[in-house]
């Protein structure tokens, strides 16, 4: 008889690491796998602006109306109640007295409380401009040290069913239930097969299906693609944010430029130096992400100008010197030769998050019996159609802590025998190795028949474009990895297309333009 876990998570962001903490610290055998050859590479590693946290000044109400307002009231509502009456507390509570995470403080030596887009208060803390990386050295360091089990370079194939793989045919005609999931071991090219009673997807998001993002370059749609093929309920998929400034440079690439520039007194400006969010919204730099995505999108197609500014140089608001309090963007432009104290900053709108993805509930529960989903993959529909900078490290935060307490309170052991009727993966023989460059094309079509089609603005053409060239790649990549000896790039390349042919067939049900979603 195989070992079986109480519990498997896919993923190591903000709401995998957490999610292992709270049930290690339960009581429960958990394992936790990441894809990755660093536990740390995630989304959450890459966050700069930081993470909403409970301040005095501030109210449940105040912050649900500012999500609301940026979600277009798309969002459900009680998610959006439970995330801003629990949430902030919650970074006091588990990130600073528990995981120990110093965040930045002001010159009184208080936490510093900064501004991003569309927020009535200055209610998010930071560590300088790099706070997911803080968090998750954090988080790694919390985990070891109570003997969370990890292991990287594991990428998950596919989520084992009753229905899909049992030998006992019986087990066909029950409701679909998740018993654990195949993984691939990337270094030893063998996979296994991990049993659970419950599985977590924690997998992130899918910027990287777009020719311009700033995620990493793991982004690729896996949970969803996964969840997707298992049967479980996507929702929302039309819904990619874009963010409306990442550097642009010849040679540095996929780099954000946080949005709590802007908060700190940033200004866009065009190529001749003039300002032009008045144009757009009287809240100018601070209007929702989705209304600047469009601006620059704009702005860019009637000046014909690849990129625009973003200013910090004139009209910096914060106490501490920028290069102290952006050090990372700071050194980063520098590298790249921009002095962000003295110079505007190229910028160009990218892929950010995904703010559909595997529908759960207040609980982190999936529509298949035992499968829960948590941070940028599931869709709590917390952000409806446009999400509030800095609500994603949170929201993974509060659902991993919620699909802990849900599996602890109800947790049930699976028969073994049905587990024993699971059978190992099925590997042929003889599978081709294929020339890397043949995926690495493959990828790069579909990144940019997402941009140019299924990006900031969509058009009914454009969509349908995308539709039957996304098919025409599946053919050819479905058969592709029917023959190919498995590897993590094919096993994303397969979540990959998936995942991209959900966004465009959301897009296409959904002729109404709303908050990130929007079709001329
Ligand atoms: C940023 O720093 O601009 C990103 C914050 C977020 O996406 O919530």
């Amino acid at each position: 008889m195989k070992k079986v876990f109480d519990v498997i998570i896919i993923g190591t962001g903000i709401s995998g690491l957490s999610n292992a903490i709270y049930l290690k610290e339960m009581g429960m055998d958990t394992l936790v796998i990441t894809k990755n050859d660093e536990i740390s590479e995630s989304n959450t590693y890459y966050a700069q602006g930081g993470i909403i946290a409970k301040k005095e000044d501030d109210t449940a109400s105040s912050l649900s109306k500012d999500i609301l307002n940026a979600g277009c009231y798309y969002n459900n509502l009680s998610a959006v109640k439970h995330f801003s009456e629990t949430g902030p507390g919650l970074v006091f509570d588990f990130l600073i007295d528990k995981i120990g995470v110093n965040f930045s403080k002001d010159e009184n030596n208080k936490i510093d409380y900064t501004e991003e887009a569309a927020h009535s208060n200055r209610r998010i803390v930071h560590y300088e401009d790099h706070t997911g990386d803080k968090i998750i050295e954090d988080l790694i360091a919390y985990a070891k040290k109570i003997g969370v089990s990890i292991l990287n370079s594991h990428t998950a194939i596919d989520l084992i069913t009753n229905n899909h793989h049992s030998k006992d045919c019986q087990e066909l005609y029950k409701k679909r239930e998740v018993m654990g999931v195949y993984v691939l071991n990337n270094l030893e090219s063998t996979v296994d097969t991990i049993l659970a009673n419950y599985v977590i997807i924690a997998s992130g998001g899918a910027g990287n299906l777009y020719q311009h993002t700033t995620n990493p370059a793991s982004a690729t749609g896996d949970g969803v693609s996964m969840a997707y093929r298992a049967g479980a309920d996507i929702i929302n998929s039309e819904f990619i944010q874009f963010h409306p400034t990442s550097l642009f440079h010849r040679d540095i690439k996929r780099f954000l430029i946080s949005e709590s520039l802007r908060g700190e007194g940033a200004k866009l400006i065009n190529h001749k130096g003039e300002e032009f969010m008045q144009n757009y919204s009287h809240l100018k730099e601070l209007a929702p992400r989705d209304v600047v995505a469009r601006a620059m999108y704009e702005e860019m197609s009637k000046s014909g100008e690849e990129y625009m500014f973003l200013d910090i140089s004139h009209n910096y608001k914060g106490k501490v010197p920028v290069e102290e309090r952006f050090s990372h963007i700071f050194r980063t432009c520098q590298k790249g030769g921009i002095d962000i104290r003295t110079e505007p900053i190229p910028v160009v709108p990218a892929a950010h998050y995904f703010c559909g993805g595997i529908k759960v509930d207040l609980n982190g529960r999936t529509s298949l019996k035992n499968l829960y989903a948590i941070g940028e993959v599931s869709c709590t529909g917390l952000h409806g159609a446009n999400r509030l900078a800095s609500t994603s490290l949170l929201e993974g935060l509060v659902w991993a802590r919620n699909a802990a307490e849900h599996i602890k309170g109800n947790f049930q052991q699976m028969k073994v025998s049905r587990l024993n009727n699971i059978p190992d993966w099925d590997s042929p023989e003889f599978r081709e190795e294929f020339d890397p460059l043949l995926i690495k094309q493959d990828f790069q079509a579909i990144k940019l028949t997402m941009w140019n089609y299924a990006g900031i603005i969509r058009t009914k053409k454009g969509l349908d474009r995308a539709k039957s060239d996304l098919n025409y790649y599946s053919h050819r990549i479905m058969k592709f990895y029917r023959e190919a000896k498995l590897n993590k790039s094919i096993i994303e390349l397969r979540n990959a297309i998936i995942t991209a042919s959900i966004i465009v067939d959301s897009a296409m049900h959904n002729s109404k333009s709303l908050g990130c979603h929007f079709v001329k």
